[in-house]
């Protein structure tokens, strides 16, 4: 009979496999490209969806590069994520003209809705990530919310509770 050890420990093997397979994949292009570290967490974030420490450490080994070097870059850089993130983003905007225009109750509004504790930006499900970020430049239509990459203006927190329940209604439905 085949116990659930074993089956579990060939499942880290194959997820193991996977994830060098990608990493093998992602250090070709690295050499073949001369070598962009930017480049190289680019891909491991667009591969993976954040950048695992473990990547960190196989790409430091294999290359010969301090991994304080990724994790410099990779602290450095808003675009980069060092833990898994939700399958919805949610973006908000804390620049000042958006902090006067009651972003502070959007957000609290936000981490309500979503049961998020504070300290926490994603959902226990990994459904969703809410992000705080300065100015995105559309100061005339705050406060500003971003939702998937769809940008919301003059934003009240009735519209947005609406948004974020249709979101959760779709993810239902699947
Ligand atoms: S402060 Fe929010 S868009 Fe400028």
């Amino acid at each position: 009979m085949i116990s659930f050890k074993s089956i579990f420990n060939s499942l880290i093997f194959y997820i193991r496999n996977l994830m060098e397979n990608i990493l093998k994949k992602i250090c070709a292009d690295y050499e073949k490209h001369e070598g962009n570290i930017i480049s190289l967490l680019q891909n491991i974030q667009n591969e993976l969806g954040y950048i695992p420490e473990d990547a960190v450490l196989w790409f430091s080994k294999k290359l010969d590069i301090p991994a304080s070097r990724f994790f410099g870059i990779a602290t450095f850089y808003a675009q980069f994520h060092l833990s898994p993130r939700g399958k919805n983003i949610i973006t908000t905007c804390c620049g000042t003209a958006c902090h006067v225009k009651g972003s502070e109750r959007l957000i609290n509004g936000l981490m309500k809705e979503l049961a998020l504790p504070e300290g926490q930006q994603t959902t226990s499900d990994k459904e969703f990530t809410l992000e705080k970020v300065n100015c995105v430049g559309a100061c005339s239509i705050a406060p500003v919310v971003i939702i998937n990459n769809k940008v919301y203006g003059k934003v009240s927190a009735d519209n947005l509770m609406k948004e974020i329940r249709s979101l959760k209604d779709k993810e239902l439905e699947k």
